[in-house]
């Protein structure tokens, strides 16, 4: 049986790369480097172990979906006290759902919004808008839900933001579901208090859910981003529409762990509990343990923080000089204007076994001009230990140069 929505889904950026560089080898004399993922490399703290060992009793049940008191009252804490909320606006037991990690989650924000039935003021399917270039989980789950995914542009001459308000009101008047990445990935911008403002309220005019991804909210040089709640807090203390997402994969280092949590509007929150317990695996009890007592501590966080500033000081100093060279403000990617992404990633892997992913392969053809608008960045992922990751900056250096 064919399934045309998996049509559109051939375009999975590691596929592509792989794709792209199984056709030549990598040259003699040169480790591979992997800069095409983020996945951090250093290390979560040793609690982390310590912890789950401590627990290990609880392998032996079943957890329950809504997860621990304990680790949603841990999540409660981190929102109110990182995004300076008032006291009572989030209460545990109705704006908090803890998730095995964030990817599922974000896919599952389809099942969550997109009506089945078309609408009915219209032929076309509910649209639901990404940002361009996208995390390809976002475009995935709005095929996969049955809506029409609309990838809108994020221009570096709007803070690489999406421009979601400029969109036609015929789109947004059968819009289901928006997604925000925030700082976004690749390009680690961060959204301004007046942007997410008015999303939010965009999202209340239109009736569609917000999903604002934060998983990057811990990864900042100067001033911590804003969240999407903050912003709730800022218009008047409702979260109607808005659900932002949180994971520890980034924060704390620890993508293994598979912990994250999912906070907001208390009726959204109700429905995907739903969805979670016919659909998904909840979060083991001893995993929930290390992660409640990861989202308490703010040490290691700071570490982490330090080592990624560490790790673009460097990247100034080698690649500073490069034309197309800039540091972001949030995030741990670099996103390098190479002029031609495909191929500044095949001549990286050819000629010094660095892996990187092409800019284009992150993003849709735009659907209103059929050009791909970014083609010509190279993501490069700054998740290594300092030495593997100035090896590597300087094998970019002298790519680039040559
Ligand atoms: C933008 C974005 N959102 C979400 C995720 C998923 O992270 P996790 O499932 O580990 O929480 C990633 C992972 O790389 C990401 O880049």
């Amino acid at each position: 049986m064919h399934n045309p929505a998996f049509d559109q889904l051939a375009t999975y950026p590691f596929w592509r790369l792989n794709n792209l560089l199984e056709k030549v080898p990598k040259p003699d004399g040169f480790s591979e480097l992997a800069l095409q993922i983020g996945e951090p490399k250093i290390p979560p703290p040793d609690f982390v172990a310590e912890i789950i060992g401590g627990n290990s009793s609880k392998w032996a049940k079943y957890p329950p979906h809504p997860g621990t008191k304990s680790y949603r009252s841990a999540c409660a804490s981190w929102l109110t006290q990182r995004y300076t909320l008032p006291e009572e606006m989030i209460d545990e037991a109705v704006n908090i759902l803890p998730c095995a990690g964030t990817k599922e989650a974000l896919f599952h924000m389809g099942l969550l919004a997109v009506p089945r039935d078309p609408p009915s003021s219209s032929t076309e399917p509910y649209a639901v808008l990404v940002p361009n270039p996208v995390y390809q989980v976002y475009y995935g789950a709005a095929v996969f839900s049955g809506g029409k995914p609309y990838p809108i542009s994020a221009p570096a001459e709007n803070n690489f933001m999406p421009d979601y308000a400029g969109v036609s009101p015929d789109i947004l008047e059968r819009t289901a579901l928006v997604y925000l990445c925030n700082p976004s990935n690749p390009q680690g911008a961060s959204a301004s208090m007046t942007y997410l403002t008015e999303l939010i309220t965009l999202a209340r005019q239109h009736d569609f859910v917000l999903v604002v991804d934060e998983c990057y909210s811990e990864i900042y040089r100067g001033t911590p981003p804003i969240g999407g709640l903050q912003a709730c807090a800022q218009l008047d203390g409702s979260m109607d529409n808005v659900l932002v997402l949180h994971s520890l994969s980034k924060r704390s280092s620890a993508p293994g762990l598979r912990c994250g949590f999912v906070a907001g509007d208390p009726k959204l929150i109700d429905l995907y509990r739903t969805i979670r317990s016919y659909a998904s695996v909840a979060v083991p009890l001893p995993i929930l343990a290390a992660g409640e007592a990861l989202w308490r501590d703010e040490a290691h966080v700071e570490i982490n923080r330090a080592h990624y500033d560490s790790l673009f000081t460097a990247a100034e100093e080698i690649l500073g000089h490069i034309n197309g060279f800039s540091n972001p403000s949030g995030g741990f990617y670099l996103w390098l204007d190479v002029g031609d992404g495909e191929e500044t990633a095949l001549k990286l892997w050819s000629e010094a076994g660095v892996k990187c992913m092409p800019g284009g392969y992150m993003a849709q053809d735009d659907p209103f001009t059929g050009v791909n608008p970014v083609s010509q960045y190279l993501r490069v992922c700054l998740v290594h230990d300092k030495v593997t990751a100035v090896e590597a900056l300087e094998r970019i250096s002298v790519v680039l140069q040559g």
